[in-house]
């Protein structure tokens, strides 16, 4: 898992691990800045960590590169990303596309970016949500996994709808990697299927 806050979908994964019947298990918990809650929460756990800062690159590409062996060595079936807060790029996808999935508050196609509920509250729509999509080169615009709506209620503010929106995301996301990493995935252009074994068969990893 790559992470670059607090890392409340972090915990709900790890939670969910605890029990065997989820069928999954972090292997590796990475962010791009030193000091994060999502790192201390994997070393609470015993989880094994690390940092690639950009900074400590000399450039983005290297970056990359770096971040892509850094999860490599962990030969994770699946990586997601939880608030982390960067983009990965070619070398990452040329390596885990296909099996790098990320969160976002909004449900896509609308609002994509850095901040999906204030712009959605914004707007003034009554209906909001999550999604959970396979990662592509773009900002929020891989094929969709799962999504769940949340309702904008009249005397919300934005801090009331994000931690609305944050409940249903933490529990989309449990069930989205739970059912891909039991089931399978499929992906054929922008449509993706859960639990059919296909593409990227469990039974076969
Ligand atoms: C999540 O709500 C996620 O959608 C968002 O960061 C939050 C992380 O929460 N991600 C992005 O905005 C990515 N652009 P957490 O640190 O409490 O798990």
């Amino acid at each position: 898992m790559l992470v670059s806050g607090t890392g409340t979908i972090l915990q709900a994964l790890m939670d969910a691990c605890a029990d065997p019947g989820y069928g999954a298990r972090i292997v590796a918990v990475g962010a791009d800045r030193e000091g994060t809650g999502g790192v201390a929460r994997a070393e609470a756990a015993g989880i094994p960590t690390f940092v690639r800062r950009l900074k400590d690159s000399p450039d983005r590409f290297a970056w990359d590169q770096a971040l892509t062996a850094d999860c490599a060595a962990f030969a994770p079936d699946l990586v997601v990303l939880a608030g982390f807060m960067k983009l990965v790029g070619s070398d990452f996808l040329a390596e885990f596309g296909g099996r790098t999935i990320n969160t976002h508050q909004a449900l896509l196609p609308s609002f994509p970016g850095m901040h999906g509920v204030h712009d959605a509250f914004d707007h003034g729509v009554k209906v909001t949500g999550c999604s959970v999509f396979v990662v592509d080169a773009g900002v929020d615009s891989g094929p969709i996994l799962a999504q769940a709506a949340v309702p904008v209620l009249d005397d919300d503010d934005e801090a009331t709808l994000l931690e609305r929106v944050k409940v249903a995301e933490r529990a989309l996301v449990v069930d989205t990697v739970g059912r891909m990493l039991r089931g399978g995935w499929s992906v054929e252009g922008r449509r993706v299927r859960l639990g059919r074994l296909g593409e990227h068969a469990s039974s076969t990893r």
